[in-house]
Parts: structure tokens; sequence; C-alpha cells
């Protein structure tokens, strides 16, 4: 856990250390509303974040800040009572960019465990937890990165962030849907929705900022953010339900912006009008590389509507998910590193999921099965490019999934060419139910997929030289706060094996014994 301590002993802390006490000349109030973070670690530091809003749900956007630059002095220690610093400065936020700031740390060792935290005026922020990235060409004992995705506000509690906090990871890689674009009167089916997003659809910046900065004020998504360092990325809920780059330009510009106002991205990410890179890689020694993609910005329009469906065109080659410019990035990127591991962090389930028992193809055409030419031209470059390991790790569907990847669904003893973890919701969908896997048709028409839980939860992936296993943690309910986690299925990959492994013997959480969860074990 984080260290407790009290806001009088971190401003004495920090002035013990040296931390500057400057009061700009237009005073407002507390400031760090909205928590801290730290993001895109490399052997020698990292980017940290806060955004200054003493009135976060200001109608204007702009957090009850006053128009003047305010200088926001950080510093990173090694310790979590903040006394043995290594390094500060100041940064500034400025109105332009909602008072948000993002510092490039360098110049620490690899492989370590920092500490931060930021003052502005008179404020001390809270601390937050970073990492650097272990040394290049070393080969790291382990790594362990929870994986999440898609946290609607409305339909449910963020207690799977607060749970995965508490895990400390060494990275969290989010995989989109960080926030939903919705109004207030964007209704839950199930049950209702369980808390408000205190305004119409966002369509301006103004409005995109007010909900980032909404989501932002959740304790439990303030918690996960202070455990580790993030990986953050994209899905289409940050702009608009399932959208492509027909949606304008002006539009998609105050999305971007106003994500990457709210989230620990390197400037190099910083948006120029309706463009944003976030497309990148990071390394974890040698064990690890992590290919972080884009997969809304730069494809090809959705051939037929974008849900399940029977789509009668054929499989355009030229049609392309990535952007030729992404898609060679990335063929390039998993020839030259040779990493144990590459990981391939993207949004839309990789894998085929035929929703249709007979011959026909009801496949949903958002994801890669409505790109079905260029998932075999990536599938085929990683084989050529002799990728010792490849895993997928997706989110998007709201439901956990494992299944092995294949070059030929249609043929069920195709062999396996890598593995796919999806990611379950954080909130989206709410509370959610379990399913029979005896009778579940995507299981039984698919074979390549192994596992399918509809819970809420996140997934924590440990590394090592020899073997990655995918932890399916679930909360049974967000409908209402202080949910128990369980893990409710675990998949192992060995080194230069193809093909996804079960692993027996998973406990649920002994205070709270889930006996589905226990069912759906036993026959994953
Ligand atoms: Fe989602």
């Amino acid at each position: 856990m984080l260290a407790v301590i009290s806001r009088r002993s971190f401003l004495a802390a920090g002035l013990a250390s040296g931390l500057p006490s400057l009061v700009p000349s237009a005073a407002f109030g507390e400031p760090f509303t909205l928590g801290v973070a730290c993001g895109d670690p490399d052997p020698g530091g990292f980017v940290l974040w806060t955004r200054l809003a003493p009135m976060p749900l200001a109608v204007d956007g702009l957090g009850g800040m006053p128009e003047a630059p305010v200088p926001v002095h950080w510093q990173v220690t090694t310790d979590p009572a903040g006394k043995d610093v290594v390094r500060r400065g100041v940064g500034e936020a400025v109105r332009d960019w909602a008072h948000s700031v993002h510092v490039e740390v360098t110049g620490l060792l690899p492989g370590r465990e920092y500490w931060y935290r930021f003052k502005a005026g008179p404020y001390l922020s809270p601390i937050g937890r970073a990492l650097t990235a272990p040394a290049p060409g070393s080969v790291p004992r382990s790594l362990r990165i929870a994986v999440c995705s898609c946290a609607n506000y409305q339909h449910g509690y963020f207690t799977a962030y607060a749970r995965m906090a508490q895990e400390r990871p060494d990275l969290v890689l989010n995989l989109g849907d960080y926030i939903y674009e919705q109004g207030s009167d964007h209704l839950l089916t199930l049950g209702g929705n369980v808390r408000d997003h205190e305004g119409a659809e966002a369509v301006t910046l103004a409005d995109y900022r007010r909900r980032h900065a909404l989501y932002k004020t959740d304790p439990d998504l303030q918690a996960a953010h202070a455990a580790a360092p993030w990986v953050a990325v994209m899905d289409d809920h940050e702009v608009v339900n399932n959208w492509t780059n027909l949606i304008p330009a002006e539009r998609r510009g105050a999305a971007f912006r106003a994500y990457y106002e709210h989230m620990p991205l390197r400037p190099s990410a910083r948006p120029g009008g309706p463009a944003i890179q976030l497309y990148r890689r990071l390394h974890w020694g040698n064990l690890a590389a992590l290919h972080v993609l884009d997969t809304r910005q730069y494809r090809d329009a959705h051939q037929c509507a974008p849900g399940y469906s029977s789509c009668p065109l054929p499989a355009d080659p030229s049609r392309s998910m990535l952007g030729l410019d992404q898609e060679q990035w990335l063929l390039d990127g998993l020839r030259r590193f040779g990493a144990r591991w590459e990981l391939i962090g993207q949004q839309v389930f990789f894998g085929q999921r035929d929703r249709d028992p007979g011959l026909d193809r009801v496949v949903r055409q958002d994801a890669w099965d409505g790109y079905t030419a260029a998932r075999l031209r990536l599938s085929e470059g990683w084989i050529e490019a002799g990728v010792r390991n490849a895993v997928v790790l997706t989110g998007d569907v709201h439901a956990h999934w494992a299944g092995n990847l294949v070059l030929d669904y249609d043929d069920p003893d195709s062999r396996p060419i890598g593995a796919e973890f999806a990611v379950t919701s954080i909130s989206s969908g709410g509370d959610g139910h379990d399913i029979d896997p005896a009778t579940d048709p995507l299981l039984a028409g698919n074979p390549h997929l192994r596992l399918h839980l509809r819970r809420r939860g996140y997934l924590m992936i440990q590394i090592t030289p020899s073997t990655l296993t995918a932890d399916f943690k679930i909360v049974p309910y967000v409908s209402t706060p202080g949910a128990p986690v369980v893990t409710a299925g675990t998949f192992a990959l060995h080194d230069r094996i193809r093909g996804l492994i079960p692993v027996a013997g998973t406990t649920p959480s002994p205070r709270h014994p889930d006996s589905s969860a226990a069912e759906l074990r036993r026959q994953s």
C-alpha cells in the first residue's frame, strides 16, 4: 500500500527536503482533486502527470483555475515518505492545456521503484509510486502487468481499479474506454445506472474536459494511478462509440486534447488538431516488449455495420486496421528487438468470434474479424519475423476471454501461432452474469477460444523468462462499492511452446467463496 502520511507531515517533509514554497499571486483552492499519475517508464525515467482543478466540474471545463500560468513543483524520491530527493524541478500549468502538467523525468537508475509528488501554491499533492524499466539487454526475473479497459462511471463502481491497485503491479496497461462520452440519459438497461455522468453527451472540448475530470475524481481510479505507472491508449468511447475518421475533425481534436490533458502521456503524444500519436513501444529489458497499437485512428471504415453481422462483401486485402505506416512499424519492431515475450496491446478482438453455428460467418465488423486480410498479414508477419512468443492483449469486449490464435480459423486442426487474452470491463455493463461454458455457443463454435467470463474485473499477467501466466480477476458486483476480488481462471504459456495451458487450483478469496467462479474454473 501507499504510505499514509498526514498533509501536515507531507508539508513538513517537503519543506525539510527543500521543496520551495511558492504561492502564485492569483490564489486558488485545493488543486489536486484529480490525483497524480505516472506513465510510459523507460530505463532512465517516466512521465509524471497531474492537473490543477480546484473545481473539477466547472462548466467551462477549466477546473476553476485562474487564467495565469501556475508553477508546479515536482520531486522524485527513493522513499515513500518523500525525504530522499533524487530529482526535482518545476513545470508550468497553463490554461491552454487545462492546467495539466506532463513532466518527463530522466537520469534515474533502471529497474528501480521511486515515489513522486507535486506542489502548487501552498498545496501538496498525494504521493504516487513509479518504476523505471530495467536496463536494456538485461533479463529481469519478472514483470507483472495489470490489464484493464472499459470503465463506465454510470454503470458501476470502480472497485476493480481499487483491487488492481492493491496488487501493486509493475505496470498498468489501459486499453481504452477510459471514459464514456454518453450523456446522463444514456441508461444501462438492467438495473439502471448507479452514478450520473452529470451532463449531456460530450461533444465540445469543455464537455470532454469535464467528463475526464469527473472520472478522475473517483478515489478508486486515483488509487490505481498512484499505485503504478500506466501505459494508456484510447479506444472508441474517448471520442464516440465505434468512431472512425468519418467523425468530424473538430470533435476528434477536442476529444484527443482532453485525453492528453488527463493522461500520463509523454509530450510526444501531444495532439495537433485531429491527430494524436499513441502507438508506441516499451521494453522491459529483453524479457518483454510491449507494442501498443492504435486501432482507431488509421483504420479503413467499416465494410458493413460495426456490430455482429454476416458481411456479404469479400475481404478486401487493401483494407487496413492499423494503417500502412503503423503496420510496417509493428512488423519492423517485431523483427528488430527479439524480446522473449512480444506483447501486442490493442483494442479490438483479434481472433475470430463466429456466432453462427453453421457455415455462415457472423462476426463483429468493428473487430479484426471485419479486417481479416489485415489480421492474416500481421499473423504471417510475426511468424516470418521469428517472434519467440506472441501474445495479444485486448480490451473493448466487456468480457474476459482466453484464446489461441491460428492462421486459419476455419480449420479445427490449425496450430496455435500465439495467444490472445481479452480483458473484461472495470464496470461497463454493470454487474454482469455467470455463463455456463458447457452451453456457450461462442465457445462451442470457436474451438480456439478457451475461456469466456461475463463479470467485471481485470487481468493480471505475470511474466518470467520461462512462463507467462494470466489470472482472470473478477469482482462479483459493481452496483454497490466494496466487492472482493477472485481469480476465476488462470492460463499459462510456456516459452517457445504454442498453445494455452489451463492452470488448475486457483482458489477464490476464502472470505468470499464464489461457487460460480469455482464452477467456471473446473470447466475451463
Ligand atoms: Fe467499452
